[in-house]
């Protein structure tokens, strides 16, 4: 079975941990420990009869739902299957401009769409020092954007920097269309958040994506929004199937939207159990943990991960997310969820375990 390119791949850990998917604690997926909500899948319970009807090609209560929640008229407001299939529509936007810029390592998924319609990619290196400064490392070859797209991900998978709205802003003015995919911002509490929603209304080249498949942990179910102009959503949904969300999604994340219990124990339990996380790998001897705004941390270690995830899958059933897909980091990192603080210690014990045996 080849290596996967996306964390998640559990079919693949377990024929190589010679156990039943099930048995593995999965760290390579950043997705929520705490979901799905009970309130989803009492939604999703509740639509079972109505499978045999289409869904309501507009999603009208979808958007409405969507349209409370971020206080955007609905017009504004695309649902999709997944973040990922917006992200196809965006790449067939992107690929009419000169070219796309992204900020690297990017997630796989950009490469993918992108390449798909023959885009031209112009990639800047992340700064690794600086702070949430998006400026100080795209202004470095202070090129001309006007006739580019930026695709920018913020918090950014898979290094967890956060940049600040403000940083972000200037190149509203400067590129031809922006997108920020934002699939993991609504683990920030609405105090910390940098979305750029706000701002669409003012920007007719803005567009945000975002996903309910960390935060409510539903990446079986696919569901994502866009928001942008409503004459750009317009024109995406002549180009794509009709019915993309179906019927049990789309009761699914009304439910989700509305569940502000939820929202808060995620906002409760991330904070300290990253934490936990952060200042257990730090005390590893030669890993050494990046700082992250997100759900998940990008490890550095002084040895190859190849290695390492092999043993823990062997020796513990734990999977961690290998950086080998990203081709700026390879063989010397690795990601892994934030997940429940007693997971979080089983994967440092053996973590411990592994590295210490080797020395
Ligand atoms: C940065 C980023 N954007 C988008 C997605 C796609 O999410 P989905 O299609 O499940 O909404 C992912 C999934 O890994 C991601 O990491």
């Amino acid at each position: 079975m080849r290596q996967p390119a996306h964390g998640g791949n559990l079919a693949w850990a377990a024929a190589l941990a010679g156990c039943p998917p099930a048995a593995i604690l999965d760290f390579s997926a950043s997705i929520s420990p705490l979901g799905p909500p009970n309130s989803a899948i009492a939604a999703i319970q509740s639509q079972i009869g109505n499978l045999r009807h289409y869904p309501d090609p507009n999603y009208s209560e979808l958007r409405l739902a969507l349209s409370h929640f971020h206080q955007l008229p609905f017009e504004w407001i695309l649902p999709g299957n997944g973040s990922a299939e917006l992200l196809t529509l965006v790449g067939r936007e992107l690929a009419e401009l000169a070219a796309t810029v992204l900020i690297t390592p990017a997630f796989g998924d950009y490469y993918r769409t992108l390449s798909a319609y023959n885009a031209q990619v112009l990639e800047f290196p992340v700064d690794w020092e600086s702070a949430a400064n998006l400026s100080s490392f795209l202004d470095k070859g202070s090129k001309d954007f006007q006739d580019m797209g930026l695709l920018l991900n913020n918090p950014q998978n898979p290094t967890g920097k956060l940049f600040l709205r403000e940083s972000i802003l200037p190149y509203l003015d400067q590129f031809a269309l922006v997108v920020v995919d934002e699939a993991f911002m609504d683990f920030l509490s609405p105090d910390e958040e940098q979305s750029l929603i706000a701002l669409v209304q003012e920007y007719d080249n803005l567009v945000v994506l975002r996903s309910l498949t960390k935060f409510y942990s539903l990446p079986g179910l696919r569901l994502g929004y866009a928001i942008a102009h409503p004459d750009r959503l317009s024109k995406w949904q002549l180009w794509r199937d009709p019915w993309p969300v179906n019927t049990l999604a789309a009761a699914a994340a009304i439910a989700a939207l509305q569940d502000r219990e939820f929202q808060q124990q995620t906002w409760l339990w991330l904070p300290p159990a990253r934490t936990q996380l952060l200042g257990g790998l730090a005390a590893i001897p030669g890993l050494h943990p990046k700082n992250s705004a997100a759900n998940f941390l990008l490890v550095e270690s002084n040895q190859s991960i190849s290695q390492l995830q092999q043993q823990l899958l062997t020796y513990h059933q734990i999977l961690i997310r290998d950086c080998l897909s990203f081709k700026e980091l390879g063989d010397r990192f690795f990601r892994v969820a934030v997940r429940t603080q007693a997971d979080n210690q089983r994967l440092l014990t053996a973590l411990n375990s592994v590295i210490t045996a080797e020395c």
